[in-house]
């Protein structure tokens, strides 16, 4: 799992695999900055941590090189991107097609980037909230699987606005991940499947 800071969701993911709500094992975290405060979470549950600090590599190309090696030790089905904040170049993301898994805060393909909260406002979008999707070349972009709907309040601002979306993300990454673990999802030639079925439309959980 990659991470840059807070580590909020795998925190929450850690919590539902401990509580046997998801099937899986975070093999390794890594993470490209020194002070992320997601690395406390490995460390207790004792899951190896690394730091691959983007400032010893000025090339993108040696970083995601370097980080390609770390990941490749550990054998992962899945690489799950959390928080990562470093853009990926196109022969990583190329080397674990299918396998590497985003989550972001909009109803992509609405809002790519970065502030979504602030422009979800700004936009007065009524509806705001999480995807979970494969992670293509082109940043945010790539076949979204699963989906939370987030009201927007018209008390809102970007920051009650946030929390809100945050813990609806806690629950989708979770069940984002039983999916794929269960093989209910997949990825197959480029396309996702559900159920063996190429799936045309983001499956949606309810917010809790
Ligand atoms: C989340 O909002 C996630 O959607 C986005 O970055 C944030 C990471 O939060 N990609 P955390 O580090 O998991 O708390």
């Amino acid at each position: 799992m990659l991470i840059s800071g807070r580590g909020s969701n795998l925190k929450a993911i850690l919590q539902a695999i401990e509580a046997g709500r998801l099937h899986a094992r975070v093999e390794a975290v890594i993470s490209s900055r020194h002070d992320a405060g997601g690395l406390q979470y490995a460390q207790r549950a004792a899951i190896d941590t690394l730091v691959l600090d983007g400032c010893d590599y000025p090339r993108r190309e040696d970083y995601d090189h370097a980080l390609q090696g770390l990941i490749e030790r550990f054998k992962p089905d899945l690489v799950l991107l959390a928080g990562f904040m470093r853009i990926l170049t196109a022969g990583f993301v190329r080397q674990f097609r299918g396998r590497l898994i985003n989550i972001h805060p909009s109803l992509l393909p609405q809002l790519r980037g970065l502030r979504t909260h602030e422009r979800a406002i700004e936009q007065a979008l009524p509806m705001h909230g999480a995807s979970v999707h494969f992670v293509t070349e082109e940043l945010d972009s790539g076949p979204v699987f699963l989906q939370v709907r987030v009201p927007v309040l018209a008390e809102d601002d970007a920051a009650s606005l946030a929390a809100r979306v945050l813990q609806q993300e806690h629950r989708l990454y979770v069940q984002a991940l039983q999916l794929l673990a269960d093989g209910q999802l997949g990825w197959k030639d480029g396309q996702v499947l559900y159920q063996g079925q190429p799936l045309h439309e983001p499956l949606q959980i309810n917010a809790g």
